[in-house]
């Protein structure tokens, strides 16, 4: 079935390192019951019939800052699998790339994560193992790590917006992999679920109560281009990092797959979250006001900022600059690339399912891209020669763009990116372009931190 996104619109509206840490550390820690997370099939009831997906058990998981917990998976799915804790700076150990940090959980098998997460903020879990097949049958949930002086908030709401590609019979279409989409923007959706539930969400609030919206893009391909109609909300945080300071919501937030916001928000009004990238907006979320009961509504301090988390210092010299081109694709004149170590045309790569390359490079080369020290200061200059947009994503890391941070960046067709990132906790890194039809298809790669 070919749905074009103006039907998508229309569908939407209509239907409703434990090991890492000396002994001494782990030892101090509170004792925290251990998470279980059981990776499963189940279904959703959408539509008239049922339609059948994967998820976990928990798909919201709260943690709190600096507090080492398990977290057990169990694998019940009939495949191998794995979870990655995206943007949470974990030990490499613990990352959950099946084939670069850990065999993938066998069915039947269970693995311990042992988390620690140094930022309080919003993050997200998702398979990491066939992930173009198992991120899109809903193998995703939200992370929220809580920190200690946080501005308290009333009503604390994770939205995880997905885009499905449902068949005419309600079942998740098995065209996971199709070489067309691949070498474009990636296999569009054209069914909405908030929460993995259909859209639009619905909330309430009482009058005067502060509000944290923690809006989570979990869709394999989709950029959302989302409008927040919440008179007088401030943009709190990207990628689980606060801003220093606050910022008006812009008219439109562009929010590619893995990124996340968090806004706050005073309900004095109603509000609504819109999707407009189509012809028509879609609503995606309402907030309605609870009738006043004419009981004086308590006001609340206004104070939203959220206390910074303990990200390394930028110095003002950098160790290394490493460029970094995106190319491929459709349009991209993308001649040549190295694949499996060696050098193949576009016409043999597209033969082998390669359509994109970083830096000259498809699939997963032998080297990585760069190495740092740990604490070393790396710039990244991002150059983005494809006809497509790209999320960016970094693991273990984030990354200083545009007077923040980020852990998954949007780069628009044609766009250069200066980042900086400070590296982190040794291991093997992945980066990758989140739209996982682009990962899956030769635009990843990885660095080393020794
Ligand atoms: Cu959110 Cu490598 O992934
Ligand atoms: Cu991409």
């Amino acid at each position: 079935m070919n749905l074009t996104r103006r039907q998508w619109i229309k569908a939407g509206a209509q239907l409703s390192a434990a090991s890492m840490l000396p002994w001494s550390l782990w030892a101090d820690q509170p004792q925290v019951p251990h998470i279980n997370i059981q990776a499963r099939e189940t279904t959703a009831s959408w539509l008239a019939a049922p339609t059948p997906i994967w998820a976990y058990n928990q798909p919201k998981l709260t943690l709190q800052q600096g507090v080492m917990q398990t977290v057990r998976v169990t694998n019940h799915l009939p495949e191998p699998t794995t979870i990655h804790w995206h943007g949470v700076r974990v030990g490499n150990a613990m990352d959950g790339v099946s084939g670069l940090t850990q065999a993938p959980i066998e069915p039947g098998a269970s693995f311990d994560y042992h988390i620690m997460s140094p930022d309080a903020g919003t993050f997200w879990f998702h398979s990491h193992h066939n992930t173009i097949e198992q991120l899109a049958r809903g193998l995703y949930g939200s992370l929220v790590v809580t920190g200690n002086n946080e501005p308290r908030f009333e009503r604390d709401w994770p939205l995880l917006m997905d885009d499905w590609s449902l068949s005419r019979n309600g079942r998740i279409d098995p065209a996971f992999a199709n070489g067309h989409n691949q070498s474009h923007a990636g296999r569009m959706g054209n069914f909405l679920t908030i929460n993995h539930q259909a859209g639009p969400w619905r909330g309430e609030a009482n009058a005067g109560e502060r509000v944290r919206l923690r809006l989570i893009n979990t869709a394999t391909n989709r950029i959302l281009q989302l409008h927040a109609a919440f008179p007088g909300a401030l943009w709190l945080a990207k990628d689980g990092q606060p801003l220093a300071i606050p910022e008006p919501v812009p008219e439109v937030i562009i929010l590619g797959p893995g990124e996340r916001w968090d806004i706050g928000w005073i309900a004095r009004d109603a509000g609504q979250l819109l999707e407009v990238s189509g012809d028509e907006p879609l609503l995606v979320a309402q907030v309605d006001l609870n009738p006043s009961d004419g009981t004086e509504v308590p006001a609340f301090p206004d104070a939203m900022a959220l206390p910074a988390n303990p990200m390394p210092h930028l110095p003002a010299g950098v160790n290394q600059r490493v460029p970094v081109t995106l190319e491929g694709g459709a349009m991209g004149r993308l001649q040549s690339a190295q694949y499996q170590g060696e050098p193949h045309t576009f016409r043999e790569l597209a033969r082998n399912g390669q359509f994109w390359a970083i830096s000259g490079q498809t699939g997963m080369p032998e080297t990585p891209l760069f190495r740092a020290r740990k604490g070393e200061s790396v710039e990244v200059l991002l150059d983005n020669r494809t006809a497509f947009p790209h999320t960016v994503h970094w693991h273990g890391h984030h990354v200083w763009a545009n007077g923040r941070w980020h852990d998954s960046l949007t780069l628009l067709r044609g766009q250069q990116k200066a980042v900086r990132l400070i590296a982190g906790n040794p291991g093997k890194w992945l980066i990758h372009c989140h739209m996982i039809d682009h990962q899956a298809t030769g635009m990843m790669t990885w660095f080393e931190v020794v």
